[in-house]
């Protein structure tokens, strides 16, 4: 018996030791770790030193990595913005927040998990990777630390970030970076972002099959629907959103601005209770093939930056000339609608890596089917 187990494992371990596929769109050619051996990380302290130190590296999960309480906790007082139901969020009085922005809000206790407040540093040439649906990093997401470039997050899962408390973490930072993919990540419980996107420029990211799951117990929107889904901010990134499924939030999801270019391609959103898209200044957004589902509002009014999804063939056309390809319509059902054809923007595209499309008839399937860790 034991053998075979061993066997086993060494068998799954094997199987899992390199990235699987490649990544499309906007971060095509990005490498991670290379050929540099798999590492196996054993404790929490392993597993941020491998993501930390300066050699490339393939660092496999086999196992789930629990931080909560590694750092203590924090008991303060913060603040209560979106009421004191017990389906509200709080938030942590992080930079005086509560007193420079929400001073009219009632104040809270407070009681938080340190570790999930900062995200594992990430430097760069990385490969993390879960080892089939092994690979789960509780109370701490990961920050890709300013000036790296080349990193892969695959089938990975970040969980149970002080989902009740805004400013207590977020899942997966990126700013000042450049080539980086995110694929087969599942998120789910956490403080504030999903993905982050900072202000400064984060280059090329692709952000492909990942099950943002915003069901928590504790919401801004007190309806248990997750506010703070995608925020792209930045000031020149190219952002490829393929494959991906956004579950059951209610804001942000993405929020686009900041000279980001965002092609968002054959994606699923299903149940929204406030928002999906907020496009701002600077936010460049090519919507194509997707489908919304239960998706009341697709984008905030109002739309400040540019938005191409278009319901049409016929302007659909008009992608020929940048993308060299006619773009997808996108599939509605019971959703609001989403429907602007600005092309100015479209010559952005020229002369970088485009993720291809599909209609949108086969993208429920494929994306439930696939999304999140756990599917490779
Ligand atoms: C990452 O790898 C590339 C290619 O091998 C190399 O040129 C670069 O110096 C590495 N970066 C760091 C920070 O090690
Ligand atoms: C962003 O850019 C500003 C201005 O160059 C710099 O001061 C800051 O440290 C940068 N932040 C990051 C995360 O790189």
């Amino acid at each position: 018996m034991k053998f075979f187990a061993v066997a086993a494992a060494l068998a799954a371990q094997a199987a899992a030791v390199s990235v699987s596929g490649a990544a499309e769109g906007f971060a095509k050619g990005v490498t991670g770790g290379g050929s540099a051996a798999a590492v196996y990380p054993s404790t929490t302290a392993e597993l941020v030193s491998y993501l930390g130190d300066s050699s490339p590296r393939t660092i496999v999960l086999t196992k789930t990595f629990d931080f909560r309480g590694t750092e203590g906790t924090t008991s303060a007082t913060g603040c209560a913005p979106w009421g004191t139901a017990s389906a509200c969020q709080l938030a942590i009085n992080k930079d005086n927040w509560c007193n420079n922005y929400e001073a009219s809000a009632p104040s809270a206790s407070v009681s938080y998990d340190n570790a999930g407040v900062l995200g594992i540093t990430v430097k760069s040439n990385k490969s993390l990777i879960g080892s089939g649906s092994a690979g789960v990093i509780k109370g701490k997401g990961i920050r890709i630390v300013s000036g790296a470039s080349n990193v892969i997050i695959q089938n990975v899962a970040f969980t149970d970030i002080n989902p009740k408390y805004v400013w207590g973490g977020d899942a997966i930072t990126i700013d000042n970076a450049d080539m980086v993919w995110i694929d087969h990540v599942t998120t789910a419980r956490i403080a504030r972002q999903h993905i982050v996107l900072g202000t400064n420029a984060s280059k090329r990211v692709t952000i492909s099959n990942n099950f943002i799951n915003g069901v928590s117990d504790y919401s801004a929107t007190c309806d248990g629907y997750h506010y703070w889904g995608i925020y792209l901010d930045g000031s020149s990134d190219l952002v490829t959103m393929k494959g991906n499924y956004i579950y059951h939030t209610s804001g942000r999801s993405p929020k686009v601005q900041g000279n980001t270019l965002l092609h968002a391609v054959n994606n699923y959103w299903y149940s929204n209770s406030g928002h999906a898209f907020e496009i701002g200044s600077g936010g460049y957004v090519l919507a194509e093939g997707n489908v919304f589902q239960n998706i009341p509002v697709v984008a905030e009014s109002p739309i400040s930056g540019q938005l191409f999804a278009s319901p049409d063939t016929t302007t659909n056309a008009k992608c020929s000339s940048y993308l060299g390809r006619s773009c997808q319509v996108n599939g509605f059902g019971s959703s609001g609608t989403f429907n602007q054809a600005d092309t100015a923007f479209l010559s952005n595209f020229a002369g970088k890596n485009i993720a291809s499309a599909s209609a949108y008839g086969t993208v429920v399937s494929s994306v439930t089917a696939n999304a999140g860790q756990g599917k490779l």
